[in-house]
Protein backbone atom coordinates (compact mmCIF):
# COMPACT_ATOMS: atom_id res chain seq x y z
CA UNK A 1 0.00 0.00 0.00
CA UNK A 2 3.12 2.16 0.83
CA UNK A 3 4.24 2.16 -2.85
CA UNK A 4 1.03 2.81 -4.35
CA UNK A 5 0.26 5.89 -2.08
CA UNK A 6 3.87 6.69 -2.71
CA UNK A 7 3.46 6.11 -7.15
CA UNK A 8 0.19 7.55 -7.28
CA UNK A 9 -0.94 10.78 -9.17
CA UNK A 10 -2.24 12.83 -5.89
CA UNK A 11 -4.27 16.30 -5.41
CA UNK A 12 -4.04 18.24 -2.71
CA UNK A 13 -7.44 20.42 -2.10
CA UNK A 14 -7.08 21.18 1.62
CA UNK A 15 -4.30 22.96 2.37
CA UNK A 16 -3.49 26.27 4.78
CA UNK A 17 -0.50 27.31 3.47
CA UNK A 18 0.21 28.92 6.85
CA UNK A 19 -0.48 25.97 8.14
CA UNK A 20 3.05 24.31 6.44
CA UNK A 21 5.34 26.59 7.86
CA UNK A 22 8.02 24.09 9.44
CA UNK A 23 9.44 25.03 13.08
CA UNK A 24 12.66 25.09 11.35
CA UNK A 25 11.87 27.99 8.92
CA UNK A 26 9.48 29.42 11.88
CA UNK A 27 13.01 30.41 13.84
CA UNK A 28 14.73 31.48 11.06
CA UNK A 29 12.00 33.81 9.99
CA UNK A 30 11.90 34.97 13.67
CA UNK A 31 15.47 35.35 13.80
CA UNK A 32 15.79 37.53 10.40
CA UNK A 33 12.80 39.81 10.89
CA UNK A 34 13.57 39.80 14.85
CA UNK A 35 10.53 38.91 15.82
CA UNK A 36 9.74 36.97 19.39
CA UNK A 37 8.06 33.66 19.34
CA UNK A 38 7.30 32.10 22.67
CA UNK A 39 10.12 29.30 22.42
CA UNK A 40 13.85 28.14 23.07
CA UNK A 41 14.45 25.67 20.29
CA UNK A 42 12.95 23.62 17.86
CA UNK A 43 12.66 20.56 19.91
CA UNK A 44 10.37 22.78 22.19
CA UNK A 45 7.78 24.03 19.76
CA UNK A 46 7.01 20.53 18.95
CA UNK A 47 6.42 19.68 22.29
CA UNK A 48 3.55 22.83 22.23
CA UNK A 49 2.19 20.87 19.34
CA UNK A 50 -0.04 18.75 21.42
CA UNK A 51 -4.04 19.62 21.04
CA UNK A 52 -6.40 19.68 22.80
CA UNK A 53 -9.65 20.98 20.54
CA UNK A 54 -9.45 23.38 17.35
CA UNK A 55 -8.74 26.55 19.08
CA UNK A 56 -6.04 25.00 20.65
CA UNK A 57 -4.55 24.54 17.67
CA UNK A 58 -5.14 27.56 16.36
CA UNK A 59 -3.62 29.78 19.24
CA UNK A 60 -0.21 28.47 18.36
CA UNK A 61 -1.29 28.31 14.53
CA UNK A 62 -1.92 32.06 14.48
CA UNK A 63 1.34 33.07 16.56
CA UNK A 64 3.79 31.36 14.68
CA UNK A 65 2.07 33.27 11.48
CA UNK A 66 3.62 36.74 13.14
CA UNK A 67 7.22 35.54 11.60
CA UNK A 68 6.03 36.09 7.78
CA UNK A 69 6.53 39.40 7.43
CA UNK A 70 8.40 39.84 3.62
CA UNK A 71 6.96 39.01 0.43
CA UNK A 72 10.52 36.38 0.20
CA UNK A 73 8.65 34.88 3.72
CA UNK A 74 5.49 34.10 1.92
CA UNK A 75 7.50 33.02 -1.51
CA UNK A 76 9.61 30.75 0.47
CA UNK A 77 7.04 29.18 3.16
CA UNK A 78 4.69 28.05 -0.81
CA UNK A 79 8.01 27.12 -2.31
CA UNK A 80 8.97 24.85 0.37
CA UNK A 81 5.17 23.14 0.51
CA UNK A 82 5.53 22.32 -2.82
CA UNK A 83 8.84 20.76 -2.84
CA UNK A 84 7.14 18.63 -0.21
CA UNK A 85 4.63 18.44 -3.42
CA UNK A 86 7.36 17.14 -5.75
CA UNK A 87 8.73 14.67 -3.46
CA UNK A 88 5.40 13.08 -2.83
CA UNK A 89 4.15 13.35 -6.13
CA UNK A 90 1.06 15.43 -5.41
CA UNK A 91 0.35 17.12 -9.03
CA UNK A 92 -2.46 19.93 -8.34
CA UNK A 93 -2.94 21.92 -5.24
CA UNK A 94 -5.72 24.45 -4.43
CA UNK A 95 -4.25 26.38 -1.49
CA UNK A 96 -5.94 28.54 0.94
CA UNK A 97 -4.64 31.16 2.38
CA UNK A 98 -5.95 33.90 5.10
CA UNK A 99 -5.25 37.46 4.29
CA UNK A 100 -6.45 38.91 7.49
CA UNK A 101 -4.64 37.08 9.59
CA UNK A 102 -1.03 39.08 7.86
CA UNK A 103 -3.13 42.47 7.07
CA UNK A 104 -4.63 42.42 10.83
CA UNK A 105 -0.40 43.08 11.54
CA UNK A 106 0.05 46.15 9.13
CA UNK A 107 0.81 43.52 6.28
CA UNK A 108 0.07 43.99 3.04
CA UNK A 109 -2.58 41.75 1.33
CA UNK A 110 -0.47 42.71 -2.03
CA UNK A 111 2.96 41.08 0.30
CA UNK A 112 1.32 38.16 0.82
CA UNK A 113 -0.43 37.43 -2.57
CA UNK A 114 3.00 38.17 -4.64
CA UNK A 115 4.99 35.82 -2.33
CA UNK A 116 2.73 32.79 -2.77
CA UNK A 117 1.53 33.36 -6.36
CA UNK A 118 5.67 33.58 -7.34
CA UNK A 119 6.47 30.53 -5.66
CA UNK A 120 2.93 28.91 -7.26
CA UNK A 121 4.18 30.41 -10.81
CA UNK A 122 7.69 28.72 -10.33
CA UNK A 123 6.50 25.76 -8.95
CA UNK A 124 4.03 25.55 -12.77
CA UNK A 125 7.04 26.30 -14.33
CA UNK A 126 9.77 23.97 -12.36
CA UNK A 127 7.97 21.46 -10.89
CA UNK A 128 4.74 20.69 -13.06
CA UNK A 129 3.07 21.27 -10.41
CA UNK A 130 -0.69 23.12 -11.34
CA UNK A 131 -2.30 25.17 -8.77
CA UNK A 132 -5.28 27.67 -7.78
CA UNK A 133 -5.35 30.07 -4.65
CA UNK A 134 -8.45 30.52 -2.46
CA UNK A 135 -8.72 32.57 0.12
CA UNK A 136 -10.14 31.82 3.67
CA UNK A 137 -12.29 34.30 5.88
CA UNK A 138 -11.84 34.34 9.20
CA UNK A 139 -15.02 33.15 11.12
CA UNK A 140 -14.17 34.50 14.25
CA UNK A 141 -14.15 38.24 12.92
CA UNK A 142 -17.18 39.93 11.62
CA UNK A 143 -19.06 40.25 8.48
CA UNK A 144 -17.72 44.07 7.68
CA UNK A 145 -14.19 42.66 8.51
CA UNK A 146 -15.24 40.10 5.91
CA UNK A 147 -16.63 42.35 3.65
CA UNK A 148 -13.69 44.68 4.06
CA UNK A 149 -11.01 41.68 2.55
CA UNK A 150 -13.46 40.65 -0.46
CA UNK A 151 -13.30 44.23 -1.59
CA UNK A 152 -9.73 44.20 -1.15
CA UNK A 153 -9.21 40.88 -2.50
CA UNK A 154 -10.94 42.36 -5.90
CA UNK A 155 -7.73 44.03 -7.31
CA UNK A 156 -5.94 40.81 -7.64
CA UNK A 157 -9.04 38.77 -8.54
CA UNK A 158 -7.19 37.12 -11.54
CA UNK A 159 -4.48 35.30 -9.14
CA UNK A 160 -8.00 33.95 -6.88
CA UNK A 161 -10.67 31.52 -8.15
CA UNK A 162 -12.13 30.63 -5.15
CA UNK A 163 -13.11 31.75 -1.28
CA UNK A 164 -13.45 29.61 2.19
CA UNK A 165 -14.38 30.13 5.16
CA UNK A 166 -11.93 29.50 8.64
CA UNK A 167 -11.41 29.45 11.86
CA UNK A 168 -13.02 28.55 14.72
CA UNK A 169 -16.30 27.05 13.90
CA UNK A 170 -18.27 26.77 16.77
CA UNK A 171 -20.40 29.53 17.73
CA UNK A 172 -19.67 31.34 13.70
CA UNK A 173 -21.86 29.07 11.52
CA UNK A 174 -21.87 29.74 7.99
CA UNK A 175 -24.73 31.79 8.42
CA UNK A 176 -23.05 34.49 10.08
CA UNK A 177 -21.59 35.12 6.41
CA UNK A 178 -24.42 34.52 4.05
CA UNK A 179 -24.25 38.14 2.77
CA UNK A 180 -20.54 38.32 1.69
CA UNK A 181 -20.89 34.55 0.24
CA UNK A 182 -24.01 35.91 -1.96
CA UNK A 183 -21.47 38.76 -2.83
CA UNK A 184 -18.55 36.56 -3.52
CA UNK A 185 -20.56 33.91 -5.67
CA UNK A 186 -21.79 36.75 -7.66
CA UNK A 187 -18.34 38.27 -8.99
CA UNK A 188 -17.65 35.29 -9.72
CA UNK A 189 -15.40 33.28 -6.81
CA UNK A 190 -15.87 29.18 -6.79
CA UNK A 191 -16.94 28.87 -3.00
CA UNK A 192 -15.99 26.32 -0.42
CA UNK A 193 -16.56 26.18 3.67
CA UNK A 194 -15.04 24.56 6.92
CA UNK A 195 -18.23 22.79 8.06
CA UNK A 196 -18.55 20.11 10.32
CA UNK A 197 -15.43 19.78 11.61
CA UNK A 198 -16.08 20.35 15.47
CA UNK A 199 -19.57 22.19 14.28
CA UNK A 200 -22.75 20.06 14.09
CA UNK A 201 -24.36 18.55 11.13
CA UNK A 202 -26.47 22.04 10.78
CA UNK A 203 -23.11 23.52 9.64
CA UNK A 204 -23.21 22.03 6.78
CA UNK A 205 -26.75 22.35 5.74
CA UNK A 206 -25.82 26.28 6.20
CA UNK A 207 -22.88 25.89 4.27
CA UNK A 208 -25.29 23.96 1.61
CA UNK A 209 -28.50 25.76 1.85
CA UNK A 210 -26.82 29.87 2.50
CA UNK A 211 -23.11 29.79 1.09
CA UNK A 212 -23.83 27.60 -2.50
CA UNK A 213 -20.78 25.80 -1.49
CA UNK A 214 -18.85 23.79 -4.15
CA UNK A 215 -17.06 21.39 -1.71
CA UNK A 216 -17.22 21.04 2.09
CA UNK A 217 -14.10 21.11 3.52
CA UNK A 218 -13.99 18.80 6.37
CA UNK A 219 -17.55 17.70 6.76
CA UNK A 220 -16.97 14.58 8.75
CA UNK A 221 -20.21 15.03 10.64
CA UNK A 222 -22.31 14.73 7.88
CA UNK A 223 -22.91 11.98 9.30
CA UNK A 224 -25.35 12.54 11.88
CA UNK A 225 -27.75 13.01 9.39
CA UNK A 226 -28.88 10.79 6.87
CA UNK A 227 -30.60 13.05 4.85
CA UNK A 228 -27.18 15.46 4.53
CA UNK A 229 -25.27 12.10 3.39
CA UNK A 230 -27.90 11.48 0.79
CA UNK A 231 -28.26 15.02 -0.45
CA UNK A 232 -23.89 15.00 -0.49
CA UNK A 233 -24.11 11.97 -2.28
CA UNK A 234 -27.01 13.20 -5.03
CA UNK A 235 -25.78 16.61 -5.35
CA UNK A 236 -22.20 14.87 -5.78
CA UNK A 237 -20.65 17.65 -3.64
CA UNK A 238 -17.28 16.29 -2.39
CA UNK A 239 -15.80 16.74 1.42
CA UNK A 240 -11.89 17.63 1.74
CA UNK A 241 -11.49 15.56 4.55
CA UNK A 242 -7.61 15.81 6.62
CA UNK A 243 -7.67 12.26 8.69
CA UNK A 244 -4.13 13.50 10.81
CA UNK A 245 -5.80 16.65 11.67
CA UNK A 246 -9.15 15.30 12.73
CA UNK A 247 -7.20 12.72 15.39
CA UNK A 248 -4.48 15.73 16.22
CA UNK A 249 -7.51 18.18 17.02
CA UNK A 250 -9.43 15.47 18.46
CA UNK A 251 -12.35 15.59 16.66
CA UNK A 252 -11.90 12.15 15.57
CA UNK A 253 -11.02 9.77 19.10
CA UNK A 254 -8.85 7.46 17.22
CA UNK A 255 -7.79 6.71 13.61
CA UNK A 256 -9.19 3.05 13.32
CA UNK A 257 -12.88 5.06 14.04
CA UNK A 258 -12.41 7.86 11.20
CA UNK A 259 -15.67 7.41 8.97
CA UNK A 260 -13.96 8.34 5.13
CA UNK A 261 -13.87 5.00 4.46
CA UNK A 262 -17.88 4.49 5.44
CA UNK A 263 -18.50 7.57 3.87
CA UNK A 264 -16.46 6.20 0.65
CA UNK A 265 -18.36 2.83 0.55
CA UNK A 266 -21.72 5.24 0.36
CA UNK A 267 -20.98 7.34 -2.41
CA UNK A 268 -19.72 10.24 -0.92
CA UNK A 269 -17.04 12.06 -2.47
CA UNK A 270 -14.86 11.96 0.09
CA UNK A 271 -10.58 13.51 -0.78
CA UNK A 272 -8.13 13.06 1.61
CA UNK A 273 -5.90 16.10 2.56
CA UNK A 274 -3.17 17.58 5.34
CA UNK A 275 -4.72 20.60 6.47
CA UNK A 276 -1.79 21.78 8.46
CA UNK A 277 1.03 19.56 7.63
CA UNK A 278 3.70 20.85 9.67
CA UNK A 279 1.68 21.46 12.87
CA UNK A 280 -0.31 18.19 12.24
CA UNK A 281 2.73 15.20 11.88
CA UNK A 282 2.26 14.41 8.27
CA UNK A 283 1.63 15.22 4.41
CA UNK A 284 0.03 13.83 1.96
CA UNK A 285 1.57 10.42 1.99
CA UNK A 286 1.74 10.52 5.54
CA UNK A 287 -2.32 11.02 6.06
CA UNK A 288 -3.15 8.22 2.78
CA UNK A 289 -0.80 5.79 5.20
CA UNK A 290 -2.72 7.02 7.95
CA UNK A 291 -5.65 5.22 6.78
CA UNK A 292 -4.16 2.54 4.77
CA UNK A 293 -3.00 1.68 8.63
CA UNK A 294 -6.03 2.06 10.33
CA UNK A 295 -8.83 1.40 8.22
CA UNK A 296 -9.45 -2.00 6.16
CA UNK A 297 -9.08 -0.47 2.45
CA UNK A 298 -8.64 -1.86 -0.52
CA UNK A 299 -6.14 -0.84 -3.34
CA UNK A 300 -9.19 -0.18 -5.66
CA UNK A 301 -10.66 1.82 -2.50
CA UNK A 302 -6.86 3.46 -2.21
CA UNK A 303 -7.61 4.36 -6.06
CA UNK A 304 -10.83 5.74 -5.84
CA UNK A 305 -9.78 8.02 -2.94
CA UNK A 306 -6.97 9.72 -5.11
CA UNK A 307 -8.98 9.52 -8.03
CA UNK A 308 -11.97 11.95 -6.33
CA UNK A 309 -9.37 14.08 -5.48
CA UNK A 310 -8.99 15.20 -9.00
CA UNK A 311 -13.07 14.83 -9.60
CA UNK A 312 -13.44 17.59 -6.61
CA UNK A 313 -10.51 19.76 -7.62
CA UNK A 314 -11.70 23.07 -10.02
CA UNK A 315 -9.69 21.55 -12.92
CA UNK A 316 -11.13 21.34 -16.52
CA UNK A 317 -12.58 18.25 -17.05
CA UNK A 318 -10.55 17.12 -19.68
CA UNK A 319 -7.42 17.39 -16.73
CA UNK A 320 -9.68 15.39 -14.65
CA UNK A 321 -10.38 12.67 -17.09
CA UNK A 322 -6.30 12.50 -17.77
CA UNK A 323 -5.68 11.97 -14.24
CA UNK A 324 -8.33 9.91 -13.21
CA UNK A 325 -7.31 7.30 -16.26
CA UNK A 326 -3.92 7.44 -15.46
CA UNK A 327 -5.15 6.59 -11.74
CA UNK A 328 -6.40 3.16 -12.76
CA UNK A 329 -3.86 1.70 -14.66
CA UNK A 330 -1.63 1.22 -11.46
N1 LIG B 1 -7.24 27.12 9.96
C1 LIG B 1 -6.20 26.33 9.74
N2 LIG B 1 -6.54 25.04 9.91
C2 LIG B 1 -7.85 25.03 10.24
C3 LIG B 1 -8.79 24.02 10.55
N3 LIG B 1 -8.47 22.73 10.55
N4 LIG B 1 -10.04 24.39 10.85
C4 LIG B 1 -10.38 25.66 10.86
N5 LIG B 1 -9.54 26.66 10.58
C5 LIG B 1 -8.29 26.34 10.27
ZN1 LIG C 1 -8.61 23.48 7.30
Amino acid sequence: MKELIAKLPKTELHLHIEGTLEPELMFQLAQKNTITIPYKSIEEVKNAYNFTSLQSFLDIYYAGANVLITESDFFDLTWAYLCKCKAQNVVHVEIFFDPQTHTKRGIAFKTVIDGITKALDKGEKELGISSFLIMCFLRHLSESEAFETLHESLSFKEKILGVGLDSSEVGHPPSKFERVFTEAKNVGYKIVAHAGEEGDSSYIWEAINLLHVNRIDHGIRCDEDEKLVELLIQKQIPLTVCPLSNVKLRAVQKMQEHNILKLLRRGVIVTVNSDDPAYFGGYMNENYEAIAENLAMSKEELKSLAQNGFKASFLSDTKKQHFIDSISVY
